[in-house]
C-alpha cells in the first residue's frame, strides 16, 4: 500500500529481498534490523503482522511488533501481508 503492487515473499527471504527481487525498492540502510530505515507497518495497523525474525532483537519495541510495525530487511512472511510502505519505489531490474 498504498501502490497496489503485490510479490511473492518466500519463506526463506526477508521480505525487503523478495521485495527487491519483484522489482520493488523499500527503503533501506543496515538491512540488519538496526537503524528502522525501512520501518513500515502492516495494513491495516493495529494488529500483530504475521511475520517472523530470525535476529534475537529486531529494532523493534514489544509494542510496535503488537501494532504492526515490522522491519522488511530481516523480517520472513508467514502469512499474506498488506504493508503501508508510501516510500517504495519501482526499482531498476
Ligand atoms: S534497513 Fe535498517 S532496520 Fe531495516
Amino acid at each position: 500500500m498504498p501502490s497496489g503492487w503485490q510479490f511473492e515473499a518466500p519463506l526463506d527471504t526477508p521480505i525487503l529481498l523478495a521485495a527487491q527481487a519483484a522489482g520493488i525498492k523499500l527503503p533501506s540502510l543496515c538491512r540488519n534490523g538496526t537503524c528502522r530505515a525501512c520501518l513500515c507497518q502492516a495494513h491495516p495497523g493495529g494488529a500483530s503482522a504475521p511475520v517472523t525474525y530470525r535476529i534475537e532483537w529486531p529494532g523493534l519495541s514489544r509494542d510496535e511488533k503488537r501494532d504492526g510495525w515490522l522491519l522488511p530487511c530481516c523480517a520472513y512472511a508467514g502469512a499474506d501481508l498488506v504493508i503501508d510502505a508510501p516510500d517504495a519505489a519501482r526499482a531498476a531490474l
